[in-house]
Protein backbone atom coordinates (compact mmCIF):
# COMPACT_ATOMS: atom_id res chain seq x y z
CA UNK A 1 0.00 0.00 0.00
CA UNK A 2 1.46 3.46 -1.05
CA UNK A 3 0.37 4.69 2.65
CA UNK A 4 2.93 2.54 4.18
CA UNK A 5 6.01 3.81 6.02
CA UNK A 6 9.59 3.42 3.71
CA UNK A 7 12.83 3.15 4.64
CA UNK A 8 14.45 6.69 4.43
CA UNK A 9 16.76 5.48 1.90
CA UNK A 10 13.77 3.50 -0.55
CA UNK A 11 13.60 6.18 -2.83
CA UNK A 12 17.77 6.82 -3.78
CA UNK A 13 17.39 2.82 -4.05
CA UNK A 14 15.64 3.10 -7.40
CA UNK A 15 17.89 6.11 -8.82
CA UNK A 16 19.56 5.45 -12.09
CA UNK A 17 23.19 7.37 -12.30
CA UNK A 18 25.08 9.33 -15.42
CA UNK A 19 28.62 8.63 -16.52
CA UNK A 20 29.49 11.64 -14.59
CA UNK A 21 27.86 10.43 -11.04
CA UNK A 22 31.45 8.73 -9.70
CA UNK A 23 34.49 7.43 -10.86
CA UNK A 24 33.14 4.12 -11.76
CA UNK A 25 29.12 4.21 -12.26
CA UNK A 26 27.28 0.81 -12.84
CA UNK A 27 23.51 1.60 -14.14
CA UNK A 28 20.88 -0.96 -14.67
CA UNK A 29 23.34 -3.35 -14.88
CA UNK A 30 21.79 -6.95 -15.29
CA UNK A 31 23.57 -10.53 -15.61
CA UNK A 32 21.80 -13.62 -16.28
CA UNK A 33 22.67 -17.18 -16.51
CA UNK A 34 19.93 -19.14 -18.06
CA UNK A 35 16.92 -18.89 -16.03
CA UNK A 36 19.28 -17.26 -12.85
CA UNK A 37 19.78 -13.43 -12.49
CA UNK A 38 22.82 -13.03 -10.85
CA UNK A 39 22.06 -9.28 -10.72
CA UNK A 40 19.19 -7.47 -11.11
CA UNK A 41 19.02 -4.06 -12.57
CA UNK A 42 21.78 -3.25 -10.00
CA UNK A 43 22.89 0.74 -10.03
CA UNK A 44 25.78 1.99 -8.04
CA UNK A 45 28.13 5.13 -7.71
CA UNK A 46 31.92 4.86 -6.40
CA UNK A 47 33.44 8.22 -5.96
CA UNK A 48 36.45 9.15 -6.08
CA UNK A 49 39.03 8.25 -2.60
CA UNK A 50 36.33 6.41 -0.65
CA UNK A 51 36.54 2.91 0.22
CA UNK A 52 32.84 1.67 -0.64
CA UNK A 53 32.04 -1.68 1.25
CA UNK A 54 29.70 -4.33 -1.44
CA UNK A 55 27.80 -6.25 1.33
CA UNK A 56 25.64 -9.23 0.35
CA UNK A 57 25.43 -13.05 1.66
CA UNK A 58 26.62 -15.54 -0.30
CA UNK A 59 25.14 -16.00 -3.57
CA UNK A 60 23.72 -12.22 -3.63
CA UNK A 61 26.01 -11.44 -7.00
CA UNK A 62 28.92 -9.44 -5.62
CA UNK A 63 31.36 -11.22 -7.89
CA UNK A 64 29.47 -11.84 -10.42
CA UNK A 65 29.19 -7.67 -10.68
CA UNK A 66 32.74 -7.55 -10.08
CA UNK A 67 32.91 -9.80 -13.90
CA UNK A 68 30.81 -7.44 -15.55
CA UNK A 69 32.38 -4.73 -14.68
CA UNK A 70 36.08 -5.84 -14.92
CA UNK A 71 35.55 -7.86 -18.37
CA UNK A 72 34.80 -11.18 -17.16
CA UNK A 73 31.58 -11.42 -18.02
CA UNK A 74 29.77 -9.15 -20.89
CA UNK A 75 26.65 -8.04 -18.82
CA UNK A 76 23.52 -8.67 -20.20
CA UNK A 77 21.84 -5.45 -19.98
CA UNK A 78 22.64 -2.11 -18.32
CA UNK A 79 25.81 0.04 -18.61
CA UNK A 80 29.10 0.38 -16.77
CA UNK A 81 31.28 4.14 -16.66
CA UNK A 82 34.67 4.47 -15.94
CA UNK A 83 35.33 7.75 -15.13
CA UNK A 84 33.17 9.38 -17.31
CA UNK A 85 33.39 6.72 -20.21
CA UNK A 86 31.47 3.59 -21.42
CA UNK A 87 32.98 0.69 -20.58
CA UNK A 88 30.64 -1.55 -21.05
CA UNK A 89 31.33 -5.28 -22.12
CA UNK A 90 35.18 -3.95 -22.47
CA UNK A 91 37.61 -6.70 -22.53
CA UNK A 92 39.39 -7.13 -19.15
CA UNK A 93 43.21 -6.22 -20.50
CA UNK A 94 41.47 -2.74 -21.51
CA UNK A 95 40.02 -2.22 -17.70
CA UNK A 96 43.24 -2.39 -16.12
CA UNK A 97 44.76 -0.20 -19.14
CA UNK A 98 42.32 2.47 -17.94
CA UNK A 99 43.15 2.17 -14.18
CA UNK A 100 40.79 -0.71 -12.60
CA UNK A 101 42.60 -3.19 -10.80
CA UNK A 102 40.79 -6.54 -8.85
CA UNK A 103 41.26 -8.94 -6.99
CA UNK A 104 39.99 -12.52 -7.12
CA UNK A 105 37.93 -14.92 -4.39
CA UNK A 106 39.63 -18.16 -6.08
CA UNK A 107 43.46 -16.70 -6.98
CA UNK A 108 45.84 -18.79 -7.79
CA UNK A 109 49.59 -18.05 -7.29
CA UNK A 110 52.10 -19.46 -9.33
CA UNK A 111 53.33 -21.76 -6.40
CA UNK A 112 56.65 -22.69 -8.21
CA UNK A 113 57.83 -19.23 -8.02
CA UNK A 114 58.77 -17.01 -5.03
CA UNK A 115 57.17 -14.19 -3.71
CA UNK A 116 59.13 -11.42 -5.00
CA UNK A 117 58.72 -13.58 -8.82
CA UNK A 118 55.03 -13.30 -7.97
CA UNK A 119 54.98 -9.45 -8.54
CA UNK A 120 57.90 -9.47 -11.02
CA UNK A 121 55.40 -11.20 -12.98
CA UNK A 122 52.68 -9.60 -12.37
CA UNK A 123 54.92 -6.30 -13.27
CA UNK A 124 55.96 -7.71 -16.69
CA UNK A 125 54.64 -10.86 -18.39
CA UNK A 126 57.18 -13.59 -18.42
CA UNK A 127 57.71 -12.56 -22.44
CA UNK A 128 58.56 -9.26 -22.47
CA UNK A 129 60.77 -10.27 -19.02
CA UNK A 130 63.16 -12.79 -20.55
CA UNK A 131 63.49 -10.19 -23.46
CA UNK A 132 63.25 -6.70 -22.48
CA UNK A 133 66.65 -5.90 -20.17
CA UNK A 134 63.99 -5.03 -17.91
CA UNK A 135 65.03 -7.38 -15.16
CA UNK A 136 67.43 -5.03 -12.81
CA UNK A 137 64.61 -2.30 -12.98
CA UNK A 138 61.35 -4.98 -12.55
CA UNK A 139 63.41 -6.10 -9.56
CA UNK A 140 63.38 -2.93 -7.75
CA UNK A 141 59.64 -2.37 -8.15
CA UNK A 142 58.60 -5.72 -7.35
CA UNK A 143 60.89 -5.66 -3.91
CA UNK A 144 58.95 -1.96 -3.74
CA UNK A 145 55.70 -3.35 -4.20
CA UNK A 146 56.36 -6.44 -1.78
CA UNK A 147 57.13 -4.33 1.15
CA UNK A 148 53.77 -1.65 0.21
CA UNK A 149 51.85 -4.97 0.80
CA UNK A 150 53.75 -6.33 3.88
CA UNK A 151 56.04 -9.48 2.48
CA UNK A 152 59.24 -7.53 2.67
CA UNK A 153 60.36 -10.42 4.70
CA UNK A 154 59.28 -13.43 2.77
CA UNK A 155 60.03 -12.27 -0.29
CA UNK A 156 62.37 -15.11 -1.53
CA UNK A 157 59.81 -17.92 0.01
CA UNK A 158 57.29 -19.32 -1.98
CA UNK A 159 53.49 -18.86 -1.52
CA UNK A 160 52.48 -21.90 0.22
CA UNK A 161 55.01 -21.03 2.99
CA UNK A 162 52.99 -18.52 3.44
CA UNK A 163 50.55 -17.50 6.12
CA UNK A 164 47.29 -17.37 4.64
CA UNK A 165 46.79 -13.40 5.40
CA UNK A 166 50.17 -13.30 3.04
CA UNK A 167 48.66 -14.87 0.65
CA UNK A 168 45.94 -12.82 0.88
CA UNK A 169 48.63 -10.02 0.73
CA UNK A 170 50.04 -11.36 -2.07
CA UNK A 171 46.80 -10.99 -4.45
CA UNK A 172 46.56 -7.28 -3.16
CA UNK A 173 50.14 -7.13 -4.49
CA UNK A 174 49.45 -8.99 -7.83
CA UNK A 175 46.47 -6.33 -8.27
CA UNK A 176 48.73 -3.18 -7.08
CA UNK A 177 50.65 -4.23 -10.05
CA UNK A 178 49.42 -2.67 -12.69
CA UNK A 179 49.37 0.68 -10.66
CA UNK A 180 45.10 0.84 -10.46
CA UNK A 181 43.72 3.99 -9.36
CA UNK A 182 40.66 1.99 -8.61
CA UNK A 183 40.58 -1.29 -7.04
CA UNK A 184 37.65 -4.39 -6.45
CA UNK A 185 39.00 -6.50 -3.83
CA UNK A 186 36.89 -9.47 -3.61
CA UNK A 187 37.02 -10.92 0.05
CA UNK A 188 40.44 -10.01 1.27
CA UNK A 189 39.41 -10.85 4.67
CA UNK A 190 38.69 -14.26 4.31
CA UNK A 191 39.58 -16.89 6.98
CA UNK A 192 41.62 -14.24 8.71
CA UNK A 193 41.35 -13.36 12.54
CA UNK A 194 40.27 -10.22 14.10
CA UNK A 195 43.99 -9.00 14.72
CA UNK A 196 45.34 -9.73 10.85
CA UNK A 197 41.91 -8.23 9.74
CA UNK A 198 43.23 -5.13 11.49
CA UNK A 199 46.28 -5.58 9.90
CA UNK A 200 45.03 -5.56 6.04
CA UNK A 201 42.45 -3.10 6.92
CA UNK A 202 45.31 -0.68 7.78
CA UNK A 203 47.65 -1.51 4.15
CA UNK A 204 43.55 -1.08 2.33
CA UNK A 205 43.45 2.50 4.15
CA UNK A 206 47.18 3.25 3.28
CA UNK A 207 46.07 2.63 -0.23
CA UNK A 208 43.31 4.47 -0.35
CA UNK A 209 45.48 7.86 1.28
CA UNK A 210 47.57 6.93 -1.13
CA UNK A 211 45.10 7.85 -3.58
CA UNK A 212 43.32 4.29 -4.40
CA UNK A 213 39.78 3.92 -4.72
CA UNK A 214 38.43 0.88 -3.57
CA UNK A 215 35.58 -0.67 -3.96
CA UNK A 216 35.67 -4.04 -0.67
CA UNK A 217 33.38 -7.14 -0.64
CA UNK A 218 33.64 -9.55 2.62
CA UNK A 219 31.57 -11.16 4.64
CA UNK A 220 33.13 -10.27 8.16
CA UNK A 221 30.67 -7.09 8.97
CA UNK A 222 32.29 -6.13 11.80
CA UNK A 223 35.79 -5.97 9.86
CA UNK A 224 34.23 -4.37 7.15
CA UNK A 225 32.06 -1.65 8.66
CA UNK A 226 35.16 -0.46 10.43
CA UNK A 227 36.92 0.35 7.22
CA UNK A 228 34.39 1.63 4.55
CA UNK A 229 33.20 4.88 4.58
CA UNK A 230 29.96 3.66 2.57
CA UNK A 231 28.35 0.78 2.20
CA UNK A 232 25.96 -0.51 -0.68
CA UNK A 233 23.76 -4.14 0.32
CA UNK A 234 22.75 -6.33 -2.44
CA UNK A 235 20.29 -9.28 -2.00
CA UNK A 236 19.29 -11.93 -5.09
CA UNK A 237 21.78 -9.43 -7.21
CA UNK A 238 19.50 -6.43 -6.40
CA UNK A 239 20.16 -3.36 -3.97
CA UNK A 240 18.46 -3.50 -0.58
CA UNK A 241 20.31 -0.97 1.54
CA UNK A 242 22.89 2.04 0.59
CA UNK A 243 24.34 4.35 3.44
CA UNK A 244 27.18 4.74 5.98
CA UNK A 245 28.03 2.10 8.06
CA UNK A 246 25.98 3.14 10.98
CA UNK A 247 22.91 3.61 8.91
CA UNK A 248 23.58 -0.11 7.53
CA UNK A 249 24.34 -1.59 10.82
CA UNK A 250 20.36 -0.66 11.84
CA UNK A 251 18.71 -1.62 8.44
CA UNK A 252 15.74 -3.65 9.23
CA UNK A 253 16.72 -5.11 5.25
CA UNK A 254 19.87 -5.50 6.07
CA UNK A 255 19.87 -7.59 9.48
CA UNK A 256 16.75 -9.91 7.52
CA UNK A 257 19.10 -10.44 4.65
CA UNK A 258 22.43 -11.15 6.44
CA UNK A 259 22.99 -9.91 9.84
CA UNK A 260 20.69 -12.19 10.80
CA UNK A 261 22.47 -14.88 9.22
CA UNK A 262 25.77 -13.91 10.10
CA UNK A 263 26.07 -12.14 12.79
CA UNK A 264 28.61 -10.25 12.79
CA UNK A 265 28.19 -6.75 14.04
N1 LIG B 1 29.61 -18.44 -14.36
C1 LIG B 1 28.45 -18.70 -13.77
N2 LIG B 1 27.53 -19.53 -14.34
C2 LIG B 1 26.34 -19.79 -13.75
N3 LIG B 1 25.96 -19.26 -12.57
C3 LIG B 1 26.84 -18.43 -11.94
C4 LIG B 1 28.11 -18.12 -12.50
N4 LIG B 1 28.77 -17.28 -11.66
C5 LIG B 1 27.93 -17.08 -10.62
N5 LIG B 1 26.78 -17.77 -10.78
C6 LIG B 1 25.63 -17.76 -9.88
O1 LIG B 1 25.25 -16.42 -9.69
C7 LIG B 1 24.86 -16.18 -8.33
C8 LIG B 1 25.72 -15.09 -7.75
O2 LIG B 1 27.03 -15.62 -7.56
P1 LIG B 1 28.25 -14.70 -7.08
O3 LIG B 1 29.46 -15.56 -7.12
O4 LIG B 1 28.26 -13.45 -7.83
O5 LIG B 1 27.82 -14.41 -5.56
P2 LIG B 1 28.66 -13.71 -4.40
O6 LIG B 1 27.79 -12.65 -3.86
O7 LIG B 1 30.01 -13.35 -4.89
O8 LIG B 1 28.74 -14.91 -3.33
P3 LIG B 1 29.90 -15.33 -2.30
O9 LIG B 1 29.72 -14.42 -1.12
O10 LIG B 1 29.58 -16.73 -1.95
O11 LIG B 1 31.22 -15.14 -2.98
C9 LIG B 1 24.98 -17.53 -7.62
O12 LIG B 1 23.71 -18.13 -7.61
C10 LIG B 1 25.96 -18.29 -8.49
O13 LIG B 1 25.76 -19.68 -8.39
MG1 LIG C 1 31.88 -13.93 -4.40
Amino acid sequence: MSSEPREPSADALDDSYGPDDGVLVADGLTKRFGGLTAVDDLSFAVQEQEILGFIGPNGAGKSTTFNCITGRYPPTEGTVYYRGEDVTGAAAYEMVDRGLARTFQEFRPFRDRTVLANLETALVPDELFSTSGLRGETRAQAIDLCERVGLGDDLYRTPDELPHAGMLRLEIGRAMATSPDLMLVDEPFAGLAESEIGQLSELLEQLRDEGTTLVVVDHNMRGLLSLIDRAIVINFGAKIAEGPPEEIRQNTAVQEAYLGADDGS
